[in-house]
């Protein structure tokens, strides 16, 4: 089986025509691990499954860092904004974007000029995240971008010169081997310049019991 994936990969390296579909599919199910990446679970059915995921009660890590966001807002929101200057929030993977909340509204009544560039691979959540966060908030200033997180953060970064900060919450990042994280971070870093920032959730490593 795996002597077929590797052949069928190298055929199609070969040929130059690789659908990155195609392309992950056989590199994750030939690794020693097998794995696909979690952007394909990603449309109507799987955005409902991951909030279901997020209302359990085993699922501390939503709950955690709305806490933060919620009763650390002012501190977050003095640190990100920039004077009286207008800017802009992009945030990588944004869901429905319930922990996200916190800032905008935040921001929004201390009057602050920025726009909200929510990416996600899944337009289904983008536009559910839109339509809730223009219900609440007529006023705000916000462009959905759908697609792969750093094919829509270059974009983004080119619509404006703008100072930005980059939010990628979840502890989504801890679903990525280090190295892989490692290359997340440098990309981001390659797309923004000196001066934006960047806010991760990181979850800590838990004692196995
Ligand atoms: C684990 S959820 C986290 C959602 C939100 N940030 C939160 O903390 O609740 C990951 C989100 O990233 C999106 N996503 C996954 N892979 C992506 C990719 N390669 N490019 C853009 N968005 C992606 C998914 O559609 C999903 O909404």
């Amino acid at each position: 089986m795996q002597q077929i994936l590797q052949e069928a990969l190298s055929q199609s390296e070969a040929t130059g025509e690789i659908d990155t579909f195609y392309q992950d599919v056989i590199e994750g199910l030939t690794s020693e691990f097998k794995r696909l990446p979690s952007k394909f679970f990603y449309d109507q059915q799987g955005d409902r499954l991951f909030q279901q995921i997020m209302a359990c009660d085993q699922y501390y890590l939503t709950r955690c860092e709305a806490e933060i966001l919620k009763n650390q807002r002012e501190q977050i929101c003095e640190t990100i904004q920039n004077g009286d200057t207008s800017f802009e929030i992009i945030e990588l993977g944004a869901g429905d974007g319930t922990k996200t909340v916190h800032i905008l509204d935040s921001l929004s009544l201390q009057g602050k000029s920025f726009r909200y560039l929510p990416i996600d691979i899944s337009g289904n959540i983008l536009n559910e995240l839109t339509d809730n966060l223009l219900a609440q908030n007529p006023e705000l200033d916000i462009q959905p971008l759908e697609g792969e997180y750093f094919q829509m953060l270059d974009q983004a970064v080119s619509l404006s010169g703008l100072h930005k900060v980059v939010l990628f919450l979840g502890s989504n990042i801890g679903n990525m081997p280090p190295a892989d994280a490692l290359q997340f971070c440098s990309r981001i870093r390659q797309s923004i310049m000196p001066g934006d920032m960047v806010l991760i959730g990181f979850d800590l490593v838990k004692d196995l019991i």
